[in-house]
C-alpha cells in the first residue's frame, strides 16, 4: 500500500477501505506521510466525498489514534456539547457554566479557530493567564470539585484530528461533511462523556450551508453515536448572521459574561437555553420544560455567572485583565432601511484578516481585535446611524468591505428562523 495510490483512488471517486484510511492517517501521525500528501488526500475527499461506511471507518481510526478518556470517576451522567462552528459563536462560554450550575457536570474539550470561524479555546485564552492545557488529572479533579472544566484537547486524545484539523484549516479542506462528522464524533467519543448534544449550524457563516446538508450531517453523527452506544442529539440552528453581536475573542468573552448576567443578546440566550435544556434533561433525566426552568432560574439568580467566575479562577485566568483594542472605529450606514442580510462568513473572514484568526498553523491570534454589530437582521437603520464598531490591532482593513456585508432594503427578511429543529 502507498499513499499516492490512495490519493489517486479517492481522486477518481472510489471508496477507500478501512485499511487504506488507517494507513494514510496513522502514517501521517508518524510523520511518514508529508503535509502535502495528506492535503491532497483531504482535497480529494472534499471533492469526491465519502460514504457512511468510510465515514464510520475514518471516525474509528481517528478515535483509536490516541487515548480514550475514562471519566467514570465522575459518577453522574456527563453530557457534552459541540458546535459545528460559526461566527460569533461563544455559546460554550455561557452554556458550560450554566449547565454545571444546574448540577450536570460539564467536562469539555474544545477547539481553536478553524477557517473563517472562531474557536472556544482561543476565546478562553483571551482571558490573561487562563490555562486551557490542564493535565488529565487536573481536568478530572476540576470537574469533580466545581462541576465544569473547558480545556483544549489534552495530551494524546485523538492526535489524528488535532494534526489534520490544523492542516484542514490552512488548506481549504474544512467544508466536507464526512470530515466534519469524523472530526467531531471522534473527539466526543474519545472524551469519555455519556451523551452528546451537537449545535449543528447552517447558513452563510457556517460550514454547512443548507438544511439538506444539515440533515445528512446530523444523521451521520447520530448513527456514529449509535454504533458506540452514545445518545446524540443534533439541534439545527441558524448561522445566517453572526450569533449575538460580538465577533473576536475578547469581545466575545465580554458578551458571554453579559449573557450569563441576563444582559446579553436574545438570539445567543435562546440558542444557549435550547442546547442547555437538552443537556440538563439528558443529564438529570427530567423533562425539557423542567430543565429549561432550572436554566432560566440560574441565569437570573446569578448562579451561572458565579460558576463561570469559579471556572476562570480555577483555570488561573485573570478576568480583570481582559483587554480589547482601543483603536475603535464606528462605521455608519450610508442609507436608511431594514437590515435584510448580514454576510456572516465575510465578516468572519474580515475578523481573521485583522488578526482574530489564523492563516498558518504558526500564526499568533490578536485577541483584542474584532467587531461589535449595532444592528442585526430585520432591525431598522437610519442613514448615518452606527452599523458596527470595529476594533483594530496592527493590521488595516478596507472599511467598505465591512459595510458591504450589510444588505439594506426597504423590506424585512421573511424567514428569520433561529432554531430549525432537532435530529435524533
Ligand atoms: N468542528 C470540529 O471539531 N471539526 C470540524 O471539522 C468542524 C467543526
Amino acid at each position: 500500500m502507498n499513499i499516492v495510490d490512495i490519493i489517486n483512488k479517492k481522486r477518481l471517486g472510489y471508496k477507500l477501505t478501512k485499511e487504506e484510511i488507517a494507513f494514510a492517517i496513522n502514517n501521517y501521525i508518524d510523520k511518514k506521510i508529508e503535509d502535502y500528501q495528506m492535503s491532497a488526500l483531504l482535497m480529494a475527499i472534499c471533492l469526491n466525498g465519502m460514504d457512511s461506511e468510510e465515514t464510520f471507518n475514518m471516525t474509528d481510526v481517528f478515535l483509536h489514534s490516541g487515548d480514550i478518556l475514562d471519566l467514570s470517576e465522575i459518577n453522574t451522567t456527563k453530557v457534552d456539547k459541540h458546535s459545528t462552528g460559526g461566527i460569533g459563536d461563544k455559546t460554550t462560554l455561557v452554556l458550560a457554566p450554566l449547565v454545571a450550575s444546574c448540577g450536570v457536570p460539564v467536562a469539555k474539550m474544545s477547539g481553536r479557530s478553524l477557517g473563517f470561524t472562531g474557536g472556544t479555546i482561543d476565546k478562553l485564552e483571551a482571558i490573561p493567564n487562563l490555562r486551557t492545557d490542564l493535565t488529565l488529572e487536573e481536568f478530572i479533579n476540576q470537574v469533580k470539585e466545581i462541576g465544569v472544566a473547558v480545556v483544549s484537547q489534552t495530551g494524546n486524545l485523538v492526535p489524528a484530528d488535532k494534526k489534520i484539523y490544523a492542516l484542514r484549516d490552512v488548506t481549504g479542506t474544512v467544508q466536507s461533511l464526512p470530515l466534519i462528522a469524523s472530526s467531531i464524533m471522534s473527539k466526543k467519543l474519545a472524551s469519555g462523556v455519556d451523551k452528546i448534544v451537537i449545535d449543528l449550524k447552517i447558513g452563510d457563516g457556517a460550514f454547512v450551508k443548507t438544511v439538506e446538508e444539515a440533515k445528512i450531517l446530523g444523521n451521520i453523527m447520530v448513527e456514529i453515536g449509535k454504533n458506540y452506544n452514545k445518545e446524540v442529539i443534533c439541534v439545527v440552528t441558524s448561522m445566517d448572521q453572526p450569533l449575538g453581536k460580538a465577533i473576536g475573542n475578547s469581545l466575545e468573552v465580554i458578551e458571554a459574561m453579559d449573557t450569563l448576567k441576563c444582559e446579553g443578546p436574545k438570539d445567543l440566550e435562546e440558542v444557549v437555553l435550547t442546547l442547555g435544556s437538552y443537556m440538563v434533561s439528558m443529564g438529570k433525566n427530567i423533562s425539557y420544560q423542567d430543565a429549561q426552568k432550572e436554566l432560566m432560574e440560574n441565569l437570573k439568580n446569578g448562579k451561572a455567572y458565579s460558576k463561570f467566575e469559579e471556572m476562570v479562577k480555577m483555570q488561573k485566568g485573570n478576568i480583570e485583565a481582559l483587554e480589547i483594542s482601543s483603536k475603535v472605529y464606528s462605521l455608519k450606514s450610508k442609507t436608511t432601511g431594514f437590515i435584510k442580510e448580514i454576510k456572516a462568513q465575510k465578516l468572519g473572514e474580515l475578523v481573521r484578516s485583522i488578526g482574530g484568526g489564523r492563516y498558518t498553523k504558526e500564526d499568533v491570534v490578536d485577541f483584542k481585535v474584532g467587531m461589535v454589530l449595532n444592528k442585526k437582521v430585520n432591525d431598522y437603520v437610519l442613514e448615518d446611524e452606527e452599523l458596527v464598531k470595529v476594533y483594530l490591532g496592527d493590521k488595516d482593513i478596507n472599511i467598505n468591505e465591512i459595510l458591504d456585508c450589510f444588505v439594506i432594503d426597504m423590506e424585512q427578511k421573511e424567514d428569520n428562523q433561529l432554531i430549525y429543529g432537532v435530529i435524533k
